[in-house]
């Protein structure tokens, strides 16, 4: 599949890592030494560092997006705790939904993971899609069909041209790939990423699917980024444990800068 008009992405997801005092500073640092023409950068913090970060890099240029790790799936309520895709106006431009670490400690079934997509779309927030399969799944040979069925169940009752027009990216992050520094295969992950396209355009997507990026994530390093950037399927990395690091940031987006000039620059 050409990937050539397709956004190229590195996406930081910081997880539970930084305080509001440290953040803004990780967040200048990694902004000032990651500097590539036709690359989106996306740094998602903790909720509470969203506005260190947001400010932090509200000058940047390129520009630099801050994305949340989560929403809630109601707008306002009796809901302690939670945060809400309105709440996020001025903080957050991006927001990562579905990760595995809340489909496994937040009980989060694709359904949910649906209701708060539609909450992203309406707040305008760019939301990044997470699926991936378990290793049990991938011995079995499910891969593809878990990776299926949870894009089905969280994109039934969406409408493709809202989800597309809010620029709806996907991660496919094997489950197994997550901060255990066993990555996946560079051929397995584009074999994943044309698997996630097609269920996009059986699903009423037609060849809007084609211009959907997806992101490989799961033990993403500046050291094996070109294993996954090699494949013209894969748009780019959503990257946990390498993302609180300066100096792998700057690898793994100076590689991202190759692709983005391979493609003529990201739209
Ligand atoms: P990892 O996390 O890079 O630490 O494996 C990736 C992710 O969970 O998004």
């Amino acid at each position: 599949m050409i990937g050539a008009m397709r956004d190229v992405i590195v996406a930081a997801n910081w997880k539970m890592h930084t305080t509001p005092a440290d953040a803004g500073e990780l967040a200048s640092t990694i902004a000032s030494r990651t500097r590539e023409a036709g690359v989106i950068r996306v740094i998602c913090p903790p909720f509470v560092c969203l506005q260190a970060v947001a400010q932090a890099v509200a000058d940047d240029d390129p520009p630099v997006a801050v994305g949340a790790q989560n929403i809630h799936h109601e707008l306002v309520g009796a809901y302690t705790g939670e945060v809400s895709a309105p709440m996020l106006a001025g903080l957050a431009t991006w927001v990562i939904l579905g990760h595995s670490e809340r489909r496994r400690d937040a009980g989060e079934t694709d359904e949910l993971i649906g209701l708060k997509l539609g909450r992203a779309v309406d707040a305008g927030l760019r939301p990044i899609l997470c699926v991936g399969e378990q290793l049990a799944d991938r011995e079995a040979g499910r891969a593809g069909g878990v990776v299926d069925e949870q894009l089905a169940g969280a994109l039934e009752r969406h409408d493709p041209t809202a989800l597309a027009g809010a620029g709806l990216v996907i991660a496919y992050e094997p489950v197994w790939a997550i901060g255990t520094g066993r990555n996946a295969r560079g051929a397995d992950a584009s074999a994943m990423a044309d698997g996630i396209r097609a269920s996009l355009e059986q699903r009423g997507w037609g060849s809007r699917a084609a211009d959907v990026p997806v992101l490989y994530g799961g033990s993403v390093t500046s050291t094996n980024i070109d294993e996954f950037l090699a494949e013209p399927a894969i748009d780019g990395a959503l990257v946990g444990g390498a993302s609180l690091k300066p100096d792998e940031v700057a690898g793994i987006v100076a590689r991202a800068g190759m692709t983005a000039r391979a493609r003529g620059g990201a739209r």
